[in-house]
């Protein structure tokens, strides 16, 4: 039986801060780090691709790993105003988010653009994080289960390993909203994906299974104890370090 993986907390910063934002944000959380301790979870923080450059020149060789928030599917071309995943690499990321439902609403992203993208991220040598969930429809309609693993179905890379990629759980209707499913309804999922995921790779218990949506430091620890849960994804509360360093802290 594989062994449980190390919890990741990783912090989705969106489209927010100036340089001088998010360099103050990446020393705060740096300062807690040196003051309080390792944690016992790798810490990620993901910022707008502009300014990876900025902060990955503070949390360079740190307890901080460095992560996009997407990338192109193609190594390189005519793409206007796209970042691929070489790049990404070569700008000191270890992970890239691909497939956020933000993403799949605002630009039209399928799975199958999804996988193509995870495929180009583990071509870089990054870790892809693969977003999966459903909207509040789809959760009222009974079809949570069957949404989340028709989208893991076709956005899993061939090529993904229990130790080259990361599973994200984010139901659509709590991003962003402080709405959290219950403890059984995270599990219910999770369980399910882990299933999955053994049908299809083997040593499936050690890929880590992030959830996310509306994360907070007073919720986390009860989230993060849930069996098959194996970290956080957390947008709104990952801008503030305390809060972020709260979310870390409960990880147990
Ligand atoms: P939230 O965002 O923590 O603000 O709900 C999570 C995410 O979108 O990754």
């Amino acid at each position: 039986m594989a062994d449980k993986p190390r919890l990741l907390v990783a912090g989705n910063w969106k489209m927010n801060g100036s340089r001088e934002e998010s360099q103050a944000l990446a020393r705060e959380l740096l300062d807690l780090v040196v003051a309080e301790g390792a944690t016992e979870c790798d810490m990620l923080v993901c910022p707008p691709a502009i300014l990876i450059g900025s902060v990955g020149a503070i949390v360079r060789d740190t307890a901080i790993a460095l992560g996009a928030q997407d990338c192109h599917a193609d190594a390189a071309g005519a793409h206007t105003g796209d970042v691929s995943a070489t790049m990404i690499a070569d700008a000191g990321c270890a992970y890239v988010i691909v497939g956020h439902s933000e993403r799949r609403a605002d630009h039209g992203e399928d799975v199958a653009l999804v996988r193509a993208k995870a495929e180009a991220a583990l071509d870089a040598g990054l870790t892809p994080i693969i977003c999966v969930g459903e909207t509040l429809a789809e959760r009222d309609a009974g079809r949570a289960v069957e949404v989340v693993l028709g989208q893991l179905a076709g956005s899993l890379p061939d090529a993904a390993t229990a130790d080259n990629m990361v599973l994200a759980y984010e139901p659509i209707w709590a991003i962003g909203t402080g709405r959290t499913p219950t403890g059984d309804d995270i599990a219910e999922i999770h369980d399910a994906l882990r299933a999955e995921l053994a049908g299809r790779i083997s040593g499936a218990e050690s890929m880590r299974i992030l959830y996310g949506g509306s994360v907070k430091p007073d919720n986390a620890a009860e989230i993060l104890a849930i069996q098959n849960v194996n970290g956080a994804l957390v947008g709104g509360a990952s801008l503030k370090a305390e809060d972020f360093w709260g979310i870390c802290q409960s990880c147990a």
